[in-house]
C-alpha cells in the first residue's frame, strides 16, 4: 500500500523511461501506445508526468539501483503535494517482484515484460491499493495492443521473446520465459503500419533473434518484409552464434534491403570459458561461422559482446579475447564487467575474480576495441553508399545517420531532412564515426550499397 506517501496525482500525462536493452525499449514505445490510447499525453521528463513508468532491466546488479534510486526521488511531494503514480516495469519487476513491493511502498503497479498489455487495467487497479502482474501468460500479449503510431525513420520490431540458452551468467531466461516467436503475418502486418507512419528502416528483435520460427525462419520473414514498398532497410539484432544458419547468410547476399551488418556476442575468445558460460559454441566454431559469413558477404560489418572477469578466468582465458578481437575486427563491440546474478549457475561457482582485475582487463579489452572501430572505420574511406538522416549534427548544417555499416555517418546536404536516405561517399574516419559527402548532384537512393 502506499499509505506512507503522498495521493497520486490524477493520471493526464506518461513518461516511460527505459533503462534496458532494445527490447525494453520497443516494449517501453508499446507502453506508452496503450497509455496514449487512454488519453494520456507523453511528457519528455519524468518530473512533468502524473504517470511514470520505470521500464527496467535486470542483466547486470546496477541496472536494478537504478530503478530505486529513482522511485526515491518520484516519491517525494511535488509543489501541489501529489506524488506521480508510479510503475515498476521490465525485468527487475519480473524477477524482484516481491523485493519491490518490500522495499519501495510508493511503487503503484508492478508489471513484467510479458504482462504489459494489461497496464490500463493494472492503473485502474491501482487507485485501491498496489496492483501486480508478474504472470507469463500463454495468451500473447501482443494481441491486445493498439495500433502502431511512430514518427521516426528506423524502428524497431519485436519479432520473438525469450530464451531457452541458459548461459551461466544471463537472467533473460529467468525474466522473459522461453523462446517464443510471433506470427509471420502479424509481424507483416506491424511492418506494413510502420511503414505507412513513414519508417523507412526496421530492425528485427529478438533475445535470439535468429532462432525466429512464427511459420517462416527469420531468413524467410526477411525476404516477406523485403517485399513491402517503401521500407528500404532491413536489419536484426541479437543473434546467437549457434542459429546461424545458411538461408540467413544466403539472405545477406540476395535481399538487397538487408544491411550488412550482423552483432553476434562471442562474450569470450576462450573455448574452456565459453564452455563454463554454457554458450554452445567454441572459439573455433563461432570463426568458422564468421568465415562463411565473409566468403558469402564480404564487406559485412561485425559487432559483438564480451563479458571479462567470468569466474576462473585466467590471465591466458582473457588473452584469448583479446586475441579474437584483433582476429575478427569487429566493427563494433560491447565489453561487460561479469555482473553476479542472484538465481544464475555462475553466481556461486568458484573462482569469483576480484574487481580491480575486471577493472584492468575491461580497460585493456576497450582499448584493442576501439583499435578495431578506427581500423574498420578507416577501411571504409571511399566506399559510395547511403545514409539514413536520424538527427541533427553539432555543427550548423550538419546531420548525423547510419551507413549500411551501422557506423554514425557526420554529412553536411543542403536541403536534405532527417528521415531522408541520401547517397554519400565515405571520406574521413573517427574511431566513433565516419564523415560523409554528398555524391553529387545529391540524389536520394533506395539501394542499400
Ligand atoms: N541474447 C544475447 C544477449 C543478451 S544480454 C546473446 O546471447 O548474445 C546482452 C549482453 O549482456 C550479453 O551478450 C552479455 O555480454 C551481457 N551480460 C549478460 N549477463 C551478464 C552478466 N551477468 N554480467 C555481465 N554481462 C552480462
Ligand atoms: Fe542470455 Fe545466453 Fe540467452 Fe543470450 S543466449 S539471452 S546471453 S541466456
Ligand atoms: Fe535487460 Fe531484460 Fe533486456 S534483463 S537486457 S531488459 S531482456
Amino acid at each position: 500500500m502506499t499509505s506512507q506517501s503522498p495521493a497520486p496525482a490524477p493520471a493526464k500525462t506518461y513518461h516511460v523511461k527505459s533503462f534496458g536493452c532494445q527490447m525494453n525499449v520497443y516494449d517501453s514505445e508499446r507502453m506508452g501506445d496503450l497509455l496514449s490510447a487512454e488519453g494520456l499525453t507523453s511528457v519528455a521528463t519524468p518530473e512533468a508526468a502524473d504517470v511514470v513508468v520505470l521500464n527496467t532491466c535486470h542483466i547486470r546488479e546496477k541496472a536494478a539501483e537504478k530503478l530505486y534510486s529513482d522511485i526515491g526521488r518520484l516519491r517525494q511531494p511535488r509543489a501541489d503535494g501529489r506524488r506521480p503514480t508510479i510503475v515498476a516495469a521490465g525485468c527487475v519487476a519480473q524477477a524482484e517482484g516481491a523485493e519491490i513491493a518490500a522495499r519501495a511502498p510508493a511503487v503503484d503497479v508492478i508489471v513484467g515484460p510479458l504482462a504489459y498489455h494489461r497496464l490500463p487495467e493494472l492503473l485502474k487497479q491501482a487507485q485501491t491499493g498496489r496492483a501486480v502482474d508478474i504472470d507469463m501468460p500463454l495468451v500473447p500479449k501482443f494481441d491486445s495492443l493498439p495500433q502502431r503510431r511512430i514518427a521516426q525513420a528506423s524502428a524497431f520490431l519485436t519479432v520473438q521473446e525469450g530464451c531457452d540458452k541458459f548461459c551461466t551468467f544471463c537472467v533473460v531466461p529467468y525474466t522473459r520465459g522461453p523462446e517464443t516467436s510471433r506470427p509471420a503475418a502479424d509481424l507483416i502486418g506491424e511492418a506494413q503500419a510502420l511503414v505507412a507512419c513513414g519508417v523507412k528502416e526496421i530492425t528485427l528483435l529478438g533475445q535470439n533473434v535468429n532462432a525466429y520460427a512464427g511459420g517462416l525462419s527469420l531468413a524467410g520473414l526477411i525476404r516477406a518484409l523485403a517485399d513491402i514498398d517503401g521500407l528500404e532497410r532491413i536489419r536484426y539484432t541479437t543473434s546467437h552464434p549457434r542459429d546461424m544458419h545458411d538461408d540467413l547468410i544466403a539472405a545477406h547476399v540476395e535481399v538487397a534491403k538487408l544491411m550488412p551488418y550482423l552483432h553476434l556476442p562471442v562474450q569470450s575468445g576462450s573455448s574452456r570459458m565459453l564452455k563454463a558460460m554454457n554458450r554452445a559454441h567454441t572459439r573455433e566454431s563461432y570463426l568458422a561461422t564468421l568465415e562463411r559469413l565473409r566468403a558469402a558477404r564480404p564487406d559485412i560489418a561485425l559487432s559483438g559482446d564480451f563479458i571479462v572477469g567470468f569466474p576462473g578466468e585466467t590471465e591466458a582465458d582473457f588473452e584469448d579475447t583479446l586475441s579474437i578481437v584483433r582476429q575478427v575486427q569487429y566493427a563494433a563491440a560491447y565489453s561487460f564487467k561479469y555482473s553476479i546474478r542472484p538465481g544464475t549457475p555462475a553466481a556461486t561457482m568458484a573462482d569469483q575474480v576480484p574487481e580491480a582485475v575486471k577493472d584492468e582487463r575491461l580497460a585493456r579489452l576497450q582499448a584493442a576495441i576501439a583499435e578495431a572501430s578506427l581500423a574498420f572505420n578507416r577501411s571504409t574511406i571511399g566506399r559510395r553508399c547511403t545514409v539514413l538522416l536520424e538527427r541533427p549534427g553539432r555543427k550548423p548544417g550538419q546531420l548525423i545517420g547510419k551507413t549500411p555499416w551501422l557506423q554514425s555517418a557526420v554529412v553536411s546536404i543542403p536541403g536534405a531532412a532527417i528521415g531522408d536516405l541520401v547517397a554519400v561517399n565515405i571520406v574521413g574516419a573517427g574511431p566513433n564515426s565516419v564523415e560523409a559527402v554528398p555524391v553529387s548532384p545529391p540524389a536520394r537512393e533506395s539501394a542499400a550499397a
